[in-house]
């Protein structure tokens, strides 16, 4: 039975069609992850849920160890993460409660830990021409079709160290680049994912225009109204990805170390 992994917020777990079994605690080589793993089954497929920043919401984004997190994944035998997170919109267009399914990343992180071959395991460089699974990707999409919910097709993350927000100055750089949205948890996630073979895939919510987008002063009370909307229509995103995800990976994910090593 394939295992699928889901990093996302403790609000996502009440989804009709999945049964909770049992939560675990995994010690890594490199410690503790955010929190204790959920095991649940969807029909005859296993998640097992990881809440990214602790089932309190305690760890900001840079004390997340993104290693840990990733390495229990794979100790417990997943081969496929569903990301979820909260992001700002740069993007002209974009508001409060989009749901974007990503195609690229900029990453702007500097303190991480950021890679699980530091040497001893030999000199590793994996591909990251394409950051996300292209056949998560394609699931993400035909889910969302069928789940009725309007999705953005594709966008570019831009990672930030955090945990301060932007300057205006730097999110207009941002959107220079190419940049669509800025959030503060993709890297190193997604390149961990692929340094295990991990198929990794995102799907951001937008909270708030990012720093300086729009003059408009957006309210809190606006933003979390948002992001409950949103909930809703992410675990009807997750419940029909879950369905369609198929036993076996065509994809190139789990060759990633093939032609890495030096
Ligand atoms: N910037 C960075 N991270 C974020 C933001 C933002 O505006 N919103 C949610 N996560």
């Amino acid at each position: 039975m394939s295992k699928t992994g889901v990093i996302g917020g403790s609000g996502l777990y009440e989804i009709r069609g999945l049964v909770l079994k049992k939560s675990k605690r995994v010690n890594t080589p490199f410690g503790r992850p955010s929190d204790q793993y959920l095991i649940g089954e969807f029909g005859d497929r296993e998640i097992i849920f990881l809440p990214r920043h602790g089932k309190h919401h305690n760890i900001p984004p840079h004390m997340i160890n993104y290693r840990a997190n990733i390495w229990g994944f794979k100790k417990l035998g997943v081969e496929r993460i569903l990301s979820v997170s909260a992001v700002g919109g740069i993007r002209k267009g974009l508001k409060p409660g989009d749901i974007v399914i990503l195609d690229q990343i900029l990453d702007m992180t500097k303190n991480r830990a950021s890679t699980f071959y530091d040497g001893e395991g030999g000199v590793v460089h994996i591909d990251f021409t394409g950051p996300y699974c292209p056949e998560l990707r394609r699931i993400f999409l035909k889910a969302a079709k069928r789940a009725g919910v309007s999705v953005k097709e594709a966008g570019t993350y831009v990672a930030v160290e955090g945990p301060r927000l932007e300057t205006a100055s730097e999110i207009r750089s941002f959107g220079m680049l190419g940049g669509d949205v800025v959030g503060m948890t993709g890297m190193p996630e997604a390149s961990l994912a692929r340094e295990l073979e991990i198929c990794y895939s995102g799907v951001s919510v937008v909270a708030n225009y990012a720093a300086g987008i729009n003059r408009r002063k957006l309210t809190v009370a606006e933003v979390m109204e948002a992001m409950k909307a949103s909930t809703e229509k992410i675990k009807s995103l997750l419940k029909e990805t879950f369905a369609l995800i198929p036993e076996q990976r065509k994809c190139a994910c789990g060759e990633a170390l093939k032609e890495a090593r030096i």
